[in-house]
C-alpha cells in the first residue's frame, strides 16, 4: 500500500508540509510506502478546462503519483476560510479516473483559531472526484505556535488525534474494496 501526502501550500517552511511529516512518522508498518509531495515543487499550470497538458510534464507526474497511491493525506492551508487556490487548482487538474476509490484523510492548517472551512470544502471536492473521505479530520490551529524545535506537535492530545486519524486512514484503505 502506498500513502501519498499532498502539501497544498506554496510557502517555504509550510506548516502543512510539517504536519504531513509528523503524520507520516506515525506509520510504523514497513510495508506501507509513503511519499509527500509539496505543490511548491511541482510546476503546475492553471486548470483551463481541457484534459491534456502535453507541455506540462508535472501534470502527468502529479496524476501518476495520485493514481499509484491507495490512500492520500491532503494538508490544506486555510485561506480566507477555505482551501488555498493552489490546492484547489491542483485538484482541478486531476480527473476522476486517477482519484476514484482512493481513501482520503483531511488536514487543515490555520494561522488563526480552529476552523473547518477548508476541510468542509475539500470533502465536497473529493466526493466529486469519487474518493472516500474518512470521518476523522485534523485542524492545526495557530500553526506558528503548534510545533516545537524538533518539528513535533507541542499538544500531546492533538498529536494523539493525528495518530488516530492516520491509523484509521490505513484501516480504511486496507478494507475499502474500491481502492486500488
Ligand atoms: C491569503 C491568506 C488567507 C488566509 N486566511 C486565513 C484564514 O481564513 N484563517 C486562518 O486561520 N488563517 C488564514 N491564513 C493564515 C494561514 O492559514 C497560515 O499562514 C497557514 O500556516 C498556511 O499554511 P502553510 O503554513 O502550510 O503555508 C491566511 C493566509 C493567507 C496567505
Amino acid at each position: 500500500m502506498k500513502i501519498l501526502g499532498i502539501a497544498g501550500s506554496l510557502r517555504q517552511d509550510s506548516f502543512s508540509y510539517k504536519t504531513l511529516l509528523v503524520a507520516m512518522q506515525k506509520i510504523k508498518n514497513p510495508e506501507i510506502e509513503q511519499e509527500i509531495i509539496q505543490l511548491r515543487d511541482l510546476n503546475l499550470p492553471f486548470c483551463d478546462g481541457s484534459s491534456d497538458y502535453d507541455n506540462h510534464s508535472d501534470v502527468a507526474l502529479f496524476r501518476q503519483k495520485v493514481r499509484e497511491s491507495k490512500a492520500i493525506l491532503l494538508a490544506a492551508p486555510e485561506y480566507h476560510g477555505s482551501v488555498s487556490g493552489a490546492l484547489k487548482n491542483a485538484l482541478d487538474l486531476l480527473e476522476v479516473e486517477q482519484v476514484k476509490g482512493k481513501v482520503i484523510g483531511l488536514i487543515a492548517v490555520c494561522g488563526g483559531v480552529s476552523n473547518t472551512g477548508a476541510i468542509n470544502t475539500l470533502r465536497i471536492v473529493c466526493r466529486w472526484l469519487h474518493a472516500l473521505v474518512i470521518p476523522e479530520q485534523i485542524v492545526i490551529a495557530e500553526a506558528f505556535t503548534a510545533f516545537d524545535e524538533r518539528g513535533q506537535l507541542r499538544d500531546p492530545q492533538l498529536d494523539a488525534k493525528l495518530k488516530e486519524m492516520v491509523d484509521h486512514l490505513v484501516l480504511f484503505a486496507d478494507r475499502y474494496p474500491f481502492s486500488s
